[in-house]
């Protein structure tokens, strides 16, 4: 291959309104004990109404711009990750193309789920690769409390919002940027985690609100199971197929859906927890911004440096699922 892209900049943005278990405990029948024990979540952030996933991805794509020294206009193409778009069409790609004035750049959302961030990730990699492109942004943004039923004690404790962003430009050096990724999905996994209404197959009605099928579904303990094996699979599967020992890997930065699923995919990989990125505990599980906001803050806190190996993985609603191998370019 004789072009990588690598990551030039990376920004983050969370709502300022902390969600907490004591507050969640007045809402639904729950404790802050089974929260943290069964998910290692104590508070989540909330955005305000009237703000979505654009505005948000909006705020975190400016300082990713920022970090990388490129301004709006240079940029290409920008792929949105989200489930929550402001609305089906126009795409949220659209809204931030328009919001930040990246007036040269077309855009695109995908729909991944919590593997979404991997999937744009690896399409956005693509244009840089072939040598079409040179400046591509990538956001993960979502306002899962929109699509939250606060009645439901079995999903309104897992989720919140944030958004977070990347820069992926050429790669000047060699062995450096995204250096291989794994990707799956498996549709027989559909009836596990969705949200039934809304789309062309339960078009908005009535019966569907007062059916609450505008909200997330999750049966829980199936998709856990799944979920602890497929993102120790890939994870796995990466380090050995590049041959990298667990002292070479500076940090994993797992999807944070739930800690226990972590420490598993930590563990097939003889990870010690100072190399895990955990950030669950401040702002649960927040769908496609959760991989790029933990790389986000561990940048921000000296945490990587020019040459880490760094270890994305993630699973999600579809089934979907994968791992990213990174060596850190800046
Ligand atoms: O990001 C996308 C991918 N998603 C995931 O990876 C999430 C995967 N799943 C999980 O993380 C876990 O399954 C959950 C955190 C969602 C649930 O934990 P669990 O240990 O699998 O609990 P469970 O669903 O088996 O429920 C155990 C009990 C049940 O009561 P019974 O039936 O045993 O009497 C639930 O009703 O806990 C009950 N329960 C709660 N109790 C207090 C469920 N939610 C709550 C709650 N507070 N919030």
């Amino acid at each position: 291959m004789s072009v990588r892209a690598k990551i030039s900049g990376i920004g983050h943005y969370v709502p300022s309104k902390v969600l907490d278990n004591q507050e969640l405990e007045k809402m639904v029948e729950t404790t802050d004990e089974w929260i943290i024990s069964r998910t290692g979540i104590k508070e989540r952030r909330i955005l305000e109404d009237g703000k979505a996933s654009s505005f948000m991805g909006a705020l975190a794509a400016k300082v990713a711009l920022e970090n990388a020294g490129v301004a709006p206009e240079e940029l290409d193409l920008i792929v949105v990750a989200t489930v929550t778009p402001d609305m089906f069409f126009p795409s949220t790609a659209c809204l931030i193309q328009h919001e930040i004035g990246a007036k040269n750049a077309w855009g695109v959302d995908v729909n991944g789920a919590c593997t979404g961030f991997l999937y744009a990730t690896a399409m956005g990699a693509q244009f840089i690769e072939s040598g079409r492109y040179q400046k591509v942004l990538i956001v993960g943004s979502d306002k899962m409390s929109s699509i939250t039923d606060y009645t439901d004690r079995n999903t309104c404790v897992l989720f919140g919002d944030a958004a977070a962003a990347v820069v992926l430009e050429p790669s000047t050096e060699p062995d450096t940027g995204i250096l291989d990724y794994i990707l799956k999905s498996d549709g027989s996994g559909q009836n596990f985690l969705y949200m039934k209404g809304g789309g062309s197959l339960h078009p908005a009605t009535h019966e569907t609100v007062e059916n609450k099928m505008h909200y997330i579904y999750q049966d829980g303990r199936t998709v856990f199971k799944f979920a602890v094996t497929g993102m120790a699979d890939v994870t796995e599967q990466i380090v050995k197929k590049h041959n990298i020992k667990s002292e070479e890997i500076k940090l994993f930065i797992p999807h944070q859906a739930n800690l226990r699923i972590i420490d598993a995919a930590a563990q097939r990989v003889k990870l010690p927890p100072e190399k895990v990125l955990i950030n669950i505990d401040k702002y649960g599980n927040t769908t496609a911004a959760t991989i790029p906001l933990g790389l986000s803050e561990a940048y921000n806190d000296g945490r990587i440096q020019k040459g880490d190996y760094i270890i994305f993985a993630a699973f999600g609603a579809g089934f979907t699922w994968g791992s990213m191998l990174v060596r850190w370019a800046y």
